[in-house]
């Protein structure tokens, strides 16, 4: 259980800002209309994202468990929802902490500027050792090092609990981010520069608002970035004090998320205009996606810099590996809860197991190929696993287990501010229409042609294959093995001890 609501916050938040707010969102928003992007992402953020995560908040509080075992309480139907969105998150498990691994690797390499002039280069030949789509080659040795020293501290807080793991570390990382990247993004904002990068970020391109993939991306990134639709919130939930907040808390929690998204966003795009004014080019030339934005363009940002490179360099990566670890610290706790309660043993079992495996399997990452299978994985498991989990999970409970209203009145009964209607029309109408609608858009558009122009056999086998499977481990897990006697018929006082 959590000590305190503050304890409960910290962790949360530290779960909601993440690798996404820093490294996906401001090349998301760019991508998808800059300016214009804002309207779906608070219409996704508003209509969806803080609904949602009332909803989970509720269930978790409500039915004080793991997300298969809180959504099997619920209902004995929804059990298999809960793991599939657990097997959602193990799959996010294993290239989240190769990222988290890069990030500390580019920690030790700010140190001496080790990118050297040409980061690009240093990155793809160098560093990563990057092969075709569909070759693995070896393993990386540097970037498996790193990656193990991730999964270490990961698993080692993990094992401490949630008081004394989960929580402590969140009240440490937290402040210590928020702290970091004030500082850069103060630092960004006063460059030359800089105003021709949030001019490129917030202009408008409206013509992009009618098309699906806009909004899919918005609600994708509105759910991993929130941590909806993948077991997180309803597991973090379940360790509240039985007299907790909860409506208040979601709001803290989407609030904040949104506030250091925006934050990065300024941060990231200022920056950029620096570094196109020393180039003398547009804005438009020197953006790209998140992987190459982070560890190819911000080297190139930090050599420009006039003074203090390094100490930039170490602020800028040293925040990625803290955003990193609070979130991957709270994926993993998703299923290391559901092992945990399912097959009965003990915490440190579950963590070994669980999270040992998803660690072996990460080292695929850690390959040559990595990178486009990281590239194919995060797209697929995010528009058809996040998003998609999240609206058969609204959907579920809204027409088929017709839950909304029983879980609005136990928000209202623990909660300061009490559920209006609009919390009902957004999760039973809003929502499932309009995210509806767009993923049936976004899914036909995928089926005309491969993502991203990789080979159709590449995106079969690494992004179909993985999003469908996971909905089929879920099902499986749930047929795997029954719960202890006694276990679905309402919620335990076992918690209390963890
Ligand atoms: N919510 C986490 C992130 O944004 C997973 O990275």
């Amino acid at each position: 259980m959590f000590g305190s609501r503050a304890g409960f916050i910290f962790a949360a938040v530290g779960s909601a800002i993440g690798l996404g707010n820093i490294w996906r969102f401001p090349a998301v928003a760019y991508e998808n209309g800059g300016g214009a992007f804002f309207l779906p992402y608070l219409f996704a953020l508003l209509t969806a994202g803080i609904p949602l995560l009332i909803l989970e908040f509720t269930i978790g509080h409500k039915y004080r468990g793991s997300s298969p075992l809180s959504f099997a309480r619920m209902n004995k139907n929804a059990e298999w929802l809960g793991w599939w969105q657990i097997a959602i998150s193990f799959v996010i498990a294993t290239y989240y902490s190769v990222i988290i691994g890069w990030a500390l690797s580019y920690t030790v390499f700010s140190f001496k500027l080790s990118w050297g002039k040409d980061p690009q280069t240093f990155l793809l030949s160098d560093y990563l050792q990057l092969a075709d789509a569909g070759v693995f080659g070896g393993v990386v040795p540097q970037i498996l090092v790193s990656l193990a020293v991730v999964w270490i501290v990961t698993l080692g807080v993990l094992v401490a609990g949630v008081k004394r793991g989960i929580e402590k570390a969140t009240k440490v990382m937290i402040p210590l981010l928020v702290f970091l990247f004030l500082i850069i993004v103060i630092r960004a904002l006063t460059l030359e520069g800089a105003v021709n990068g949030l001019n490129a970020f917030f202009k408008p391109e409206w013509s992009q608002l009618m098309n699906g993939k806009v909004w899919i991306a918005a609600y994708g990134q509105i759910f991993f970035s929130l941590s909806i639709g993948f077991a997180i919130m309803v597991t973090y939930s379940s360790y509240l004090p039985k007299k907790s907040d909860i409506t208040n808390n979601a709001f803290i929690t989407g609030f904040s998320n949104s506030a250091f998204e925006l934050l990065a966003g300024f941060g990231v795009f200022s920056a950029l205009g620096f570094m196109a004014m020393q180039q003398g080019v547009s804005v438009d030339e020197v953006v790209s996606s998140g992987v190459i934005l982070a560890f190819s363009v911000f080297p190139q940002i930090i050599n420009e810099f006039p003074f203090a490179r390094e100490l930039f360099g170490i602020l800028f990566f040293g925040s990625l590996v803290l955003a990193g670890f609070t979130s991957l610290i709270s994926i993993v706790e998703t299923f290391v809860a559901g092992v945990q309660e399912k097959f009965n043993v003990s915490r440190t079992k579950s963590v070994l197991i669980g999270g040992g495996l998803a660690a072996l399997i990460s080292i695929i990452y850690a390959t040559r190929g990595g990178l486009n299978l990281l590239d194919t994985v995060d797209y697929f498991i995010n528009n058809f696993g996040v998003a998609f989990a999240g609206l058969v999970e609204v959907i579920l409970i809204a027409w088929v287990f017709k839950q909304l209203d029983p879980l609005k009145s136990y928000a209202d009964s623990v909660s300061d501010i009490r559920l209006g209607v609009w919390w009902k029309i957004c999760l039973s109408i809003v929502t499932p229409l309009v995210l509806g609608y767009m993923m049936f858009d976004n899914i036909r558009q995928n089926l005309a042609a491969p993502y991203s122009g990789y080979p159709q056999s590449f995106v079969n086998t690494y992004g179909w294959t993985v999003a469908v499977g996971a909905m089929v481990i879920g099902i499986i897990f749930m047929y795997m093995k029954r719960w202890k006697a006694g276990m679905l018929d309402g919620p335990s006082t076992k918690k209390e001890v963890r």
